[in-house]
């Protein structure tokens, strides 16, 4: 399986499982079950999913090593700076996940407000000194978020997780992650079903044909090629495997031009500068 070496020499798997909106309880687990059977390795979770003690109970119980499998998680809320409650998310992130430590740790949304920002970055910087998270990072993190945060840190994230498919494929957010070091994290990837859709499906299923492929198979590979990391959601079995065998398809350069050519701009998921959790 592909990795990328993240800025403080940690690797993190190129493919994982997404667990957005994977009901808590038997689906989460037995998702996350099947997709470490079947060779995933990497699984995003997050405090907000409700899903972290499922996605947990199911890494023990495989039996894999814990080092071989890589968890990301995250924290929603800033609890208006008050580091005594956004410790306590931490603690609880940690105990309902009961793996040991978790492999990063992301800011789930930027708050409008710099310094709140700073604030609990500070706090995800001590529990990494403190080895319960192996690299930390930030997610919904637009460029001026970033370059803000990037002033004051002790430690510069090593992960920005965002909104990226064919329809919107950040690519001067990528440039910037990647002069910058930070490794890139798309969410999304299937756009909520856009690129099953219209000219955006006709245009990749005219690609995927020439690879004896599906078009999710082509949009994970697409964005491995960049050097995203893909993350995928699926709580059926028949797609886990399709789209882990995604990983394996090569493109030839001017299918990904053509993929990056399908760009319209197009978010669907909440504007990181308009989120109404902190507005
Ligand atoms: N940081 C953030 O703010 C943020 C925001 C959103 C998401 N995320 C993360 O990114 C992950 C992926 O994003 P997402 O879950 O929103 O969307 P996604 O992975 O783009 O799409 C998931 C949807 O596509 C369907 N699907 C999966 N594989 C398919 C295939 N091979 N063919 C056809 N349909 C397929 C799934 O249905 P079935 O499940 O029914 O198969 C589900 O409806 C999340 O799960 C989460 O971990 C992070």
């Amino acid at each position: 399986m592909k990795q990328f070496k993240l800025n403080n020499g940690v690797l993190m798997p190129a493919f994982g499982l997404g667990t957005f909106r994977v009901e808590p309880g038997e689906s989460a687990y037995e998702t996350v079950l099947s997709a470490l059977k079947m060779g995933y390795r990497h699984i995003d979770t997050a405090i907000m999913y409700g899903n972290e003690s499922d996605v947990g109970k199911a890494i023990r119980d495989s039996l894999i090593p814990r080092e071989e499998i890589f968890v990301t998680s995250k924290i929603a809320k800033h609890y208006l700076g008050d580091k005594s409650l956004i410790m306590k998310a931490l603690d609880e992130s940690l105990e309902r996940l009961n793996i040991g430590y978790i492999d990063l740790m992301l800011i789930h949304w930027p708050n409008q407000d710099d310094a709140m920002n700073q604030l609990v970055w500070s706090v995800l910087e001590s529990y990494y000194e403190a080895k319960k998270f192996r690299a930390i990072g930030v997610s919904n993190f637009q460029k001026h978020h970033l370059t803000a945060l990037l002033k004051n840190v002790k430690i510069k994230p090593q992960v920005n997780q965002v909104e990226c498919h064919p329809l919107l494929n950040q690519t001067a957010l990528h440039k910037f992650l990647v002069e910058h070091d930070i490794q890139m994290t798309s969410y999304g990837p299937f756009a909520k079903g856009k690129v099953f859709e219209g000219q955006t499906f006709e245009a990749l299923t005219e690609i995927a044909k020439d690879y004896g492929a599906t078009v999710s198979q082509v949009i994970i590979a697409w964005g491995l090629m960049r050097n995203i990391v893909m993350i995928p959601k699926s709580v059926h079995e028949e797609r886990l495997l399709e789209n882990f065998k995604g990983q394996e398809l090569v493109l030839s350069a001017s299918d990904i031009e053509k993929i990056n050519g399908l760009n319209r701009g197009s978010r669907l998921y909440t504007d990181p500068d308009n989120n109404t959790i902190y507005l």
